[in-house]
């Protein structure tokens, strides 16, 4: 480390951004989320994911890629659509194979290293048909795509996300509503993240018989519960609770292999006991947490934004979708090193369509990152979510994500000011402290666009 940049970062770290098939890809019809689509009321404003980024068409795909390694990235993240490969049950598409592995083979020829998630939040329809992630044979409908998907692209890839956010995908589809089936049961949530969480552990076994040198996680999405009055035992208790059954589930599951009550009655699984590689940290925002006894349905507890901290944009539901909390970063991470594996921030970032607080966001959030390493955690990479704005699922195209900003009508794709910085930051391999100086007075004017 110089003096004046934070977070020199170790060899080998991995700078880049982090997408997904069906948010980027386009043209996607086989599955849950094209059906979800068609139905009034589900997606924003009734938008579709239509065209979306246009990757399904490689050229389009590099044209982004360029983009990405123009910034000095050295990796993207990106996942495999299990419909495309898989169109009909046990029935694989040979070129759809053929294609990821053409997109992958883009990547590296630009000197990114792909990670590649199997599950993003979509299912084929076949599988919707048979109950999806409820029906105990997903285990190993899923396996045996992960195979033929390794099989496939296996000399080319070693880091492998089995399932991106089990939680929030058993929350949003069977609690709270926004992703379909959109049913509220917490017994059916629970029992599709136990499913999620079992078929990640036999995948994790499948990819390592297939391949010697892979490296393979769990992509977790890390809400931090901060006690809204520190000093008040029951708030803390309240906080606990929620990290609880929001972190710790699913981190003791895929790291000891231990079903804690909400998923199994405490039970042990052998075959899931350390299948993490790595940690994916997925973090976007923390929550302040009051004990409420009113609230008996939400465990006693009562969520919100610190009303202190600033906001990133409205979703369509008219709530920020999350604060701005960069020490809470680092309090993911501090609590994710106790389980002595190596970490990838697999996506961080916010809606932000003015980018007046995104280049601040990256600095500051990364600032965090370091002090956590300087404290001794194995921090192994950086994902920014994400690079061009996308299909935010039930949003739409509401909420704007990406360093480059997207023209809907024409394509074109426009650098945010952001973009610029974080390539200010991927070339010193670090925070330069000048820059978060800049970043942080107060109202400052808009740093200039990326070239
Ligand atoms: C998901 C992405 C999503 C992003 C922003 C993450 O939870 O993995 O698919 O676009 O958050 O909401």
């Amino acid at each position: 480390m110089t003096e004046a940049t934070l977070l020199k970062t170790p060899d080998g770290f991995l700078w880049g951004v982090a997408t997904a098939a069906h948010q980027n890809e386009g043209d996607n019809t086989a599955n849950q989320w094209a059906l979800w689509e068609q139905r009034p009321g589900r997606v924003y404003a009734g938008q579709r994911s239509g065209r979306a980024l246009g990757w399904w068409d490689l050229e389009t795909a590099a044209a982004d890629f360029d983009r990405a390694a123009e910034l000095g990235l050295n990796s993207l993240r990106l996942s495999v659509e299990w419909s495309r490969i898989e169109p009909e049950q046990g029935v694989f598409d040979p070129s759809a194979l053929a294609k990821y592995r053409e997109m992958v083979g883009l990547l590296l020829a630009r000197g990114l290293e792909p990670m590649v998630t199997l599950h993003h939040f979509t299912d084929p329809l076949w599988l919707t048909a048979l109950g999806g992630w409820e029906n105990p044979e997903v285990e190993r409908y899923f396996v045996r795509f992960v195979e033929r998907v390794v099989d496939a692209l296996g000399d080319r890839v070693w880091l492998w996300c089995t399932i991106n956010e089990p939680l929030v995908y058993a929350h949003e589809g069977f609690l709270s509503g926004g992703f379909p089936p959109a049913v509220k049961s917490l017994r059916r949530a629970l029992r599709v993240l136990r499913r999620m969480v079992l078929a990640h552990g036999r995948a994790y076994r499948a990819i390592h018989r297939l391949q010697n040198n892979a490296r393979v996680g769990l992509v977790h999405h890390y809400r931090v519960f901060r006690p809204a009055n520190p000093d008040s035992p029951s708030d803390r208790a309240a906080a606990a609770l929620l990290d609880q059954v929001a972190n710790r589930s699913i981190l003791e599951a895929i790291a000891r292999g231990r079903l804690m009550p909400l998923l199994g009655l405490g039970q042990q699984v052998s075959y899931l006991g350390d299948t993490c590689d790595y940690i994916g940290m997925n973090y976007y925002t923390s929550v302040c947490v009051v004990s409420d006894a009113r609230r008996p349905h939400t465990l006693f507890v009562r969520q919100f934004f610190d009303p202190a901290a600033e906001r990133s944009d409205t979703t369509p539901l008219g709530e920020p979708y999350g604060a701005v909390d960069p020490h809470g970063l680092y309090l993911a991470l501090k609590q994710t090193a106790a389980y002595g594996k190596p970490i990838y921030i697999t996506e961080n970032g916010l809606p932000d369509a003015d980018d007046d607080l995104r280049p601040r966001f990256i600095a500051t959030h990364l600032a965090e990152a370091w002090r956590a390493v300087q404290e001794g955690v194995d921090l192994r990479g950086y994902y920014h979510w994400t690079l061009v704005d996308n299909f935010e699922w039930a949003a739409g195209w509401s909420l704007k994500f990406g360093l480059y900003e997207l023209d809907l009508e024409t394509g074109r794709r426009i650098p945010r000011a952001s973009a610029g910085i974080y390539r200010r930051i991927v070339e010193a391999n670090g925070v330069p402290q000048a820059l978060l100086d800049e970043l942080s007075r107060p109202r400052q004017a808009k740093a200039p666009a990326a070239a």
